[in-house]
């Protein structure tokens, strides 16, 4: 098992060419010494390499889940007895084992939080507050996160800043977008072996995570439609070439709908009630209440395992409602989570953030700051490095010409 492990955190660093060079330079100048990192992520192989970075960087890093399904065992079981780190995470936890992970990170009194979803924010805020002295900053990674920290800011309750990772163009343009698109394709493909060709697909929400998946469903062949309440969004996905409608309307005639919305009861058990049926419903965003599974399983007359990760349900009406990984994110429950390189840029942008908050804490307000524009453009220009793409620069005379607002035509 620990060899499974091993190699999966090996693979994954090979690949991680933005890393490898903020690793360099980590291990030179140890930005990070001093400084205890409490962490909150899915613990899978790309995640691995990143706590191991930041331990490279001088911290003292403790690590916990942040979300049931999404661990990986053999890479958990490698961090701990290869790399030495405090890792509290096991795939299938319980949400009793889900806080005590969360309370266990918490228990290091950490001066930096780093959190994808906002669990660890968000107890700190509440259940802890005796360890908001030690807590200089952090930063949050994904949309949903970054939605609770905003609320908590305009409430005028957030006692520390917080860096949003998530909107950072290195992140959202990338991760979002193709690797929500590339991981969402892999965990439904996973669970449940079927063609995506010729099958009418409904995306749910047309953000970055929205617009990927249904790139990449209909790169596949899937007759893709979206669902939206953002009419700008409605607009860019039919002009985009997809059939825009309400959920109701599109679970009547669609084969399998996918979630990525960040908001809950996107598909509601009356939307189920009519939905074609043995449709296959599955979930990208955060939390797995996008889907409204309480009450399908509630309200459902006889429900059965199908396959490893897919759940059937009986309707009363005798319609079937096939359910992956419990609603939980699809990509991470059912599939291997964002493409290496992908992560590689998304955790660069942390670690980076990282080191920024370590070194100019002291000048920062209790507020959502955004990444600093440099950090963005160094991550990019690390990834062309990786990639081995040169690009041009602009000449004196054209600087000059874009800062020339005299001259005419
Ligand atoms: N792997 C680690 N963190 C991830 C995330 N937030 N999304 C997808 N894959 C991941």
């Amino acid at each position: 098992m620990t060899d499974s492990g091993r190699m999966k955190i090996e693979w994954a660093r090979t690949h991680m060419l933005v890393s490898a060079e903020i690793r360099k330079k980590f291990l030179k100048e140890k930005p990070l010494k001093g400084f205890r990192i409490g962490m909150a992520l899915h613990v899978e192989a790309k995640t691995g390499v990143f706590s191991i970075l930041l331990k490279e960087g001088g911290a003292q890093v403790k690590m916990s889940s942040c979300n049931p399904l999404s661990s990986d065992d053999d890479v958990v079981d490698s961090l701990k007895k290869d790399h030495g780190m405090d890792v509290y995470a096991r795939k299938g936890e319980s949400n009793q084992e889900y806080y005590e992970y969360l309370n266990k990170v918490l228990d290091m009194k950490p001066n930096i939080i780093i959190d994808d979803g906002g669990d660890l924010v968000r107890i700190v805020h509440t259940e802890r507050r005796d360890l908001l002295s030690e807590i200089i900053g952090g930063n949050e990674e994904t949309t949903t996160g970054v939605n609770r920290l905003r609320a908590m800011e305009k409430q005028r309750k957030l006692e520390f800043p917080m860096f949003d990772v998530n909107d950072a163009d290195m992140k959202h343009l990338f991760d979002n977008r193709y690797g929500t698109g590339q991981s969402t394709l892999d965990g439904i493909m996973h669970a449940t072996n079927i063609l995506i060709g010729g099958k009418t697909v409904t995306v749910g929400g047309y953000g970055f995570c929205g617009k990927g998946i249904a790139m990449r469903m209909k790169g596949m062949g899937a007759n893709v439609i979206v669902t939206e309440v953002d009419p700008v969004k409605a607009v860019e996905a039919y002009m985009d070439g997809f059939r825009v409608m309400p959920m109701r309307e599109a679970l009547k005639v669609s084969d399998m709908a996918v979630t990525a919305t960040g908001m809950k009861n996107v598909i509601s058990y009356e939307d189920m009630k009519s939905a074609k049926n043995g449709i296959i419903l599955s979930n990208s965003g955060h939390f797995n209440n996008e889907i409204e599974t309480s009450a399908l399983s509630e309200k459902s007359v006889e429900k059965h395992m199908a396959r490893d990760n897919v759940m059937s349900y009986r309707l009363p009406d005798g319609s079937e409602v096939f359910l992956i990984s419990e609603g939980r994110l699809v990509n991470l429950a059912s599939g291997q989570g964002h493409p290496v390189e992908i992560m590689d840029m998304s955790f660069a942008i942390q670690a980076l953030t990282a080191e920024y908050l370590a070194k100019n804490h002291s000048k920062l307000e209790k507020k959502v700051y955004k990444v600093p524009a440099e950090i963005d453009r160094e991550v990019a220009v690390l990834e062309l490095k990786g990639l081995g793409l040169s690009i041009d620069s602009l000449s004196k005379e054209q600087i000059d010409y874009s800062d020339d607002w005299q001259e005419g035509t």
